[in-house]
């Protein structure tokens, strides 16, 4: 993470940038792009070139590196240095309940009424990161119809294999707890003796994970509600309208979409979807 910094929202994005505006063609940038692409399968290609071009030198300078040829290398072979450099993008960044008022009104409205209206729940985190944001979930569905773990089912997916392997260690530092109360932090969590803080097995249950790049792979169909924040930010105009697509696709018709809170969807009804509340899009009934 970008010393100082909690928010990934904040660092990368200026969102109305067009593709035009964003087109680089740096070959040190190109190889990078190979690199990463070949060792996580994440697609620079996609993303605002420009704004990640500026964050790169930004670390090429921290790490001491030359040029974007020398990080490119280091990129290919070395996981710690491909690690601090996605960290250095924040495109991990991730904390549990994050945007507080978003989990308020799914616990209040979204999933009562998805209750109601559906037996199972299958609900999708896509672009989790390190889990926080499927086990916020899985602690609000536990709330909600406690020791549910057979009966609802939460998918997290990412293509950062090993954010995904923090996911399921399922152990964070305290700084990720902020937003969790009190009396959640008791019911939930256990406090280790290095005073990080572990996640009760009853609520991991209800979370599975699995790698999945948004742009390249199949989507789970069915889904009552996604999940989809602080991810599609980093996409260029043409790659978000082909998530947005996609995602609302995979939704029952009536199942819920939520996003990040700088990824309003224009026109949702382009999509099928139709507005429900602040960054809460609905898929409209078929015909
Ligand atoms: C800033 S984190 C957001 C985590 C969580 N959704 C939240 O809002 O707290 C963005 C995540 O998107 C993932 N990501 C980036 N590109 C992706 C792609 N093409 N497919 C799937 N996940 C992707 C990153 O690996 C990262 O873990």
């Amino acid at each position: 993470m970008h010393p100082g910094t909690t928010d990934g929202a904040r660092l990368l994005p200026t969102p109305g940038s067009s593709d035009q505006e964003d087109a680089v063609a740096d070959p040190g940038f190109l190889r990078l792009q190979r690199a990463l692409q070949l060792t996580t399968g994440l697609d620079l290609g996609a993303y605002k070139e420009r704004q990640m071009l500026r964050r790169v030198t930004g670390f090429l300078s921290r790490e001491g590196l030359r040029d974007l040829g020398e990080l490119a290398d280091a990129v290919s072979r070395d996981a710690a240095v491909r690690q601090r450099l996605l960290d250095f993008l924040a495109i991990n960044v991730t904390e549990f309940f994050r945007n507080p008022e978003r989990y308020d009104d799914l616990a209040r409205t979204v999933l009562p009424e998805l209750r109601r209206r559906f037996d199972r729940l299958r609900i999708w985190s896509a672009g989790c990161s390190n889990g926080a944001e499927p086990y916020s979930l899985a602690i609000l569905l536990d709330e909600l119809d406690p020791g549910s773990a057979d009966r609802h089912q939460i998918l997290g997916t990412d293509i950062d294999r090993e954010a995904l392997e923090e996911a399921r260690k399922a152990i964070y530092t305290a700084d990720r707890l902020k937003e969790v109360s009190p009396a959640r932090r008791q019911r939930y969590f256990r406090q280790l003796p290095d005073g990080r803080w572990e996640l009760v097995p009853e609520v991991r249950r209800y979370v599975r994970f699995a790698v999945h790049n948004l742009l390249r792979d199949p989507y789970p169909p069915g889904q009552h509600l996604i999940l989809c924040r602080n991810v599609i930010i980093y996409f260029k105009e043409t790659a978000k309208q082909q998530i947005f697509a996609k995602l609302a696709a995979s939704l029952v018709p009536g199942g819920y979409l939520l996003v990040g809170s700088t990824e309003t969807i224009f026109q949702p009804a382009r999509y099928g979807l139709r507005a429900a509340a602040p960054f809460l899009y609905a898929r409209m009934e078929a015909g």
